[in-house]
């Protein structure tokens, strides 16, 4: 079904407009137990920032042969557009539609850069793409749906910390709200450059050949479990030791794959000392990383300022706090 006109929040002239934001993970999901329907190894929780948006515009085109995609109004082509394809077959094949679409994207974020620019991309085209072709809205479908575009995107659907639970199958495995102390993070960005190796690569190069991913499993399991309790006590020092340490230990199974992959730059590692020396003078910081060198340092929010300031030497900083799900959203002006 195409929506035209003005008939729902979101959606005019029969194109239908989401926004989503990044998330970084406190207990990190690295690892597929099925790549087809994108299950993950083991649950995993993340915050939902307030910067770095992706807005996606989904126009369904039904004389078009093919689908296009259009990324900071740039056509793309090859992976980028296989990728957003396979995608739109999803919702094609739940809506019993076969109108190809246009997409739209526009990313605040260095796409590849480790600020996870596909966890808001496919969460902004999963919400953009199911008001367009009339698949259900609420947070558990959207969730599962964004889920098979990139695992990591099933959190940016949430607002704030949420979980994205294993499930015991593609009904199951989505993310939901958790409850949780107020706080920041400062992003230190060491390098904005494009990574030399996906995640998705690297996950399965990491599962098919590291000697401790079993234990890297049944680790996060047992994180996962302790930062939920965390969660619900409202410990800030136990999330953010379960952040740190966890973070680490991804790095390390990473770095274990063979050939070995190694995302964390010598100014990554700098960070993790810096932050670490802020510990030993009282200031509750602590540091994370996903599949790139940049570092996101969990701090009390009264504390963010003066640790962005701490850390401002080692690359450019934001002081970023929890931010909205994906959300559908009035037409963009930088999308038309
Ligand atoms: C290190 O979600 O990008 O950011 O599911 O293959 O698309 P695919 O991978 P992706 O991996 C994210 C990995 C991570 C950790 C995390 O976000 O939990």
């Amino acid at each position: 079904m195409t929506r035209a006109g003005t008939a729902a929040n979101g959606t005019a002239g029969g194109t239908a407009t989401a926004r989503a934001f990044p998330n970084i993970a406190l207990v990190k999901y690295w690892g597929k137990r099925d790549e087809a329907v994108m299950l993950p190894a083991a649950g995993s929780l993340s915050l939902t920032l307030d910067a770095y948006a992706t807005t996606t515009a989904v126009t369904l085109d039904a004389s078009a042969a093919s689908d296009r995609f259009e990324l900071n109004g740039e056509a793309q082509a090859g992976d980028r557009l296989r990728r957003v394809t396979r995608f739109l077959d999803l919702v094609r094949e739940r809506s019993g539609s076969t109108a190809r679409a246009l997409v739209r994207s526009h990313n605040e974020a260095p796409t590849g850069a480790g600020l996870a620019s596909s966890a808001s991309g496919f969460a902004a085209l999963a919400t953009a793409a199911s008001a367009a072709y009339g698949l259900p809205g609420d947070p558990a479908s959207l969730s599962r749906l964004a889920r098979r575009g990139s695992g990591s995107a099933a959190r940016s659907i949430i607002p704030g910390v949420s979980v994205w639970h294993a499930g015991d199958g593609d009904e199951t495995s989505f993310a939901e709200p958790v409850p949780a102390p107020e706080m920041r993070m400062v992003i230190v960005t060491v390098d904005e450059r494009q990574k030399a190796i996906s995640s998705r690569e690297a996950m399965r190069l990491t599962a098919l050949t590291s000697p401790f991913y079993p234990a890297w499993v049944a680790s996060t399991e047992q994180s996962l479990e302790a930062m939920l309790e965390a969660c619900r006590d409202g410990d800030f020092t136990r999330i953010g030791r379960i952040t740190e340490s966890h973070a680490l230990r991804m790095h390390a199974v990473i770095q274990s794959a063979d050939p070995p992959v190694r995302y964390l730059a010598p100014t990554s590692i700098a960070v993790f000392d810096a932050v670490s020396a802020l510990r030993d003078r009282g200031v509750e910081a602590y540091a994370t990383a996903d599949a790139g060198p940049n570092v996101c340092v969990v701090v009390r929010p009264a504390e963010a300022e003066a640790v962005a300031d701490e850390l401002r030497g080692f690359g450019r900083v934001r002081v970023v706090g929890p931010g909205a799900g994906a959300e559908l959203i009035d037409a963009d002006p930088r999308l038309s």
